[in-house]
């Protein structure tokens, strides 16, 4: 007899029927989910092709409910592009700094999984730590260190569900190389190149917040190798590979993290600063939710259609 179905399947596939029962029929089906960070939540409303299946998380059963400012959470079912790809957006996500566990963390894409869907996109905000990297630039990941999972918060610790995947991973393949190949293409497609944006290649650090990071913290992750630095996607890319569904991640750089040296008093930088010099300095690349949405709105119109682009040629393929 075939084993009985872990608790956290069968609690997706409950998710999964009750999506399928309420989405028509022509949308039922995506082949793609986008799941859309701060202020990255206007891809919704790029769909064009009717019809639009739009249904706010609180009615979803078993979803966990976002509690973040920019954040309103919501899943819209709809067509892409020329070819009309069946997609399902996740506007919205929940962050284990709510203190949700990683298995609600998760929870949504275990049950992308179950509505079998191959590929997902997942997009952020993040803090720039590279220092070549600028406010509004797009940054496609292709690799993460995951430093709650490193210390323990993994979200497939505990028993393994066989039902989605193996007990021991890989993950040194997660970053899908060919749906970045595509992105490069897209980009230079939409000749989004030509302006000041750029776009990079780059390693998401993943650290749990609320708390933005310290500047000993910044220079600590980009002493080991990260470029950007945010509060989600990690969960959600650690959960999609699980069960093999394809990974492309960016992160939009709303912020830059400070790498300079130190508040303390005692360094010679700040020896001889005026009062004026001393509050710029200070809040010289001091994160805020706010900013973090403002550069979101400006940037997202470019991340979005970059976005739909790989979108249709997805569909096109
Ligand atoms: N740190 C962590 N998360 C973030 C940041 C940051 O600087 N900016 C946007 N999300």
């Amino acid at each position: 007899a075939a084993p009985a179905p872990s608790g956290i399947y069968q609690r997706a596939s409950e998710t999964a029927e009750y999506l399928r029962s309420q989405v028509p029929a022509e949308l039922r089906n995506p082949q793609v989910a986008i799941v859309c960070g701060s202020g990255l939540g206007g891809l919704a409303d790029t769909i064009h092709a009717e019809p639009v299946f739009s249904t706010p998380y609180s009615a979803v059963p078993n979803f966990p409910q976002s509690t973040v400012v920019g954040h309103a959470g919501k899943l819209v079912f709809g067509l892409i592009g020329p070819a009309k790809l069946p997609v399902m957006l996740l506007v919205g996500r929940a962050h284990f700094y709510e203190g949700h566990e990683m298995e609600l963390v998760t929870f949504a894409t275990r049950v992308c999984k179950l509505l079998d869907i191959e590929t997902m996109i997942v997009t952020n905000a993040a803090g720039g730590l590279n220092p070549d990297y600028e406010v509004g630039d797009i940054v496609l990941l292709n690799d993460h260190l995951n430093m709650p999972g490193l210390m323990g918060f993994n979200p497939l610790r505990g028993p393994n569900p066989d039902d989605f995947g193996v007990r021991f991973p890989p993950l040194s393949d997660a970053y899908d190389l060919e749906l970045r190949q595509r992105v490069h293409k897209a980009w230079g497609k939409l000749g989004l190149g030509q302006g000041k944006r750029r776009l990079h290649e780059g390693v998401y650090a993943f650290v749990s917040g609320p708390t933005y990071e310290t500047r000993a913290e910044c220079r600590m992750l980009r002493t080991l190798g990260a470029d950007v630095v945010g509060m989600s996607t990690v969960p959600e890319i650690v959960v999609a590979r699980h069960s093999g569904i394809r990974v492309l991640a960016f992160s939009l750089v709303t912020n830059k993290a400070v790498l300079d040296a130190s508040t303390r008093g005692d360094d010679a930088a700040i020896q001889g600063m005026s009062k004026q010099e001393l509050d710029a300095y200070l809040s010289k690349g001091k994160a805020n939710h706010e900013e973090v949405l403002e550069a979101g709105r400006e940037a997202a119109k470019d991340m979005q259609a970059l976005v739909k682009q790989v979108l249709s040629d997805l569909g096109a393929a």
